[in-house]
């Protein structure tokens, strides 16, 4: 089994650490440990393995599932991985662009077609062995069900999507990815949607998995929490789907952590003022990069949910690559390259951090592209 070096994650490790301003980060910054009880007790295995079961029951219910038919997990990342491990055999579709790991694992395990996100006034979407980049005009980067139920073929084992989506930000609209799901249910392939920021939208659509029993959801508290050094998330779908979730599990990591469990428990339990919180840090921030790319001329995937949005590159740049490696050297802000989700005409940008930091890395990147007109 092969798997190709995760882009983002290799750029973020060569740059970050040195840089002055993170300014593509993909979660809300994260929150002091201080403000939970971290003390959970002894330090063992969580017992039972997936989880306490009326945590679990508690997490499932915002699913519209049971404890049982909920997992816990060493976050999202694993969430996902259990779910491919468990339903892939052959063939998934996935509508890029989206996380890393969102291809590359299902492309490590079986044959993927990409259908890309396209906008309501470029031509409809059609399964993405073409290499068109993705397109933009009039906020778009919008899911093209028809084109996502045209590449399922009989061997296909499971849809892949994000929403909403990291990196464009856009959180695709409930009647698409019903649309989407009943075609899956009726080809009897599942729908695995990454869900780890719809906590953030004002008002979060039903989860996949509520669909009915070829809905998968996964999620965390990584993103729309900001913590994601607790390594908590979770998967939630029918009970056939989560026993082989848990059968993968106890080969991967037994048990998510306990501390991590711990506190994410009291973050839910507290989901209202600290979402709240998050959304509110959010919209502000959105509404400050919004104006910062207006004055500068620049167009963006114009996100509706999460912290996360592709922004153009200027005409100075080749590409999205070029204008991060200068932008790291010049002035220490790291951006993410769209080359890391198949985008190179684009940057993918976070604003969920420190509010100073982010005047901060405006204010520079502000000077760099002045300074390269
Ligand atoms: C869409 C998406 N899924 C999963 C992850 C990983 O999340 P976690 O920290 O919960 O494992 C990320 C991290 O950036 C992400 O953007």
């Amino acid at each position: 089994m092969q798997i190709d070096p995760f882009a983002l994650e290799r750029w973020f490790a060569e740059v970050e650490h040195g840089a002055d301003v993170m300014l593509a980060e993909s979660g809300v910054r994260p929150l002091q440990a201080s403000r939970f009880d971290t003390d959970p007790g002894a330090l063992g295995y969580v017992i039972p393995t997936a989880g306490d079961p009326a945590f679990r029951a508690e997490v499932g219910a915002l699913h519209g599932r049971s404890a049982d038919e909920t997992v816990f997990t060493c976050g999202t990342q694993e969430a996902n991985l259990l779910g491919f491990l468990s339903l892939l055999e052959t063939h998934a579709v996935v509508v890029t662009p989206t996380y890393g790991s969102l291809t590359a694992l299902p492309q490590a395990l079986g044959v993927v077609t990409e259908v890309s996100l396209r906008t309501p006034t470029t031509e409809t979407g059609s399964p993405q062995e073409s290499t068109d980049t993705p397109g933009f005009a009039d906020g778009g980067w919008a899911l093209d069900p028809d084109a996502v139920v045209e590449a399922i073929r009989p061997d296909t084992d499971l849809v892949v999507i994000n929403n909403p989506n990291n990196p464009t930000g856009r959180y695709h609209d409930e009647a698409s990815m019903r649309a989407i799901y009943d075609a899956c249910e009726d080809r009897d392939a599942y729908l695995l949607v990454d869900e780890v920021y719809r906590l953030l939208a004002e008002d979060p659509r039903p989860p996949v998995t509520s669909y009915g029993p070829y809905g998968v959801s996964t999620g965390g508290v990584s993103k729309s929490f900001g913590l994601a050094g607790l390594r908590f998330g979770w998967l939630c779908g029918s009970e056939r789907v989560v026993t082989a979730a848990e059968r993968w599990k106890d080969y991967t990591t037994i048990s998510s952590p306990i501390v991590g469990q711990h506190v994410a428990r009291q973050a839910i339990d507290r989901r209202e003022t600290i979402l709240a919180e998050n959304r509110e840090l959010v919209a502000e921030h959105r509404a400050v990069v919004s104006a910062f790319l207006d004055e500068h001329g620049l167009a963006w995937s114009d996100p509706d949910c999460g912290v996360n949005a592709l922004v153009e590159v200027p005409d100075a740049f080749v590409d999205g690559a070029a204008l991060c490696r200068r932008l790291v050297d010049e002035e220490s802000v790291v951006l993410a390259p769209g080359e890391a989700f198949d985008a190179p005409g684009w940057v993918r940008i976070g604003f969920g951090l420190h509010r100073e930091a982010l005047d901060e890395g405006l204010a520079r990147l502000g000077s760099f592209l002045d300074r390269h007109r």
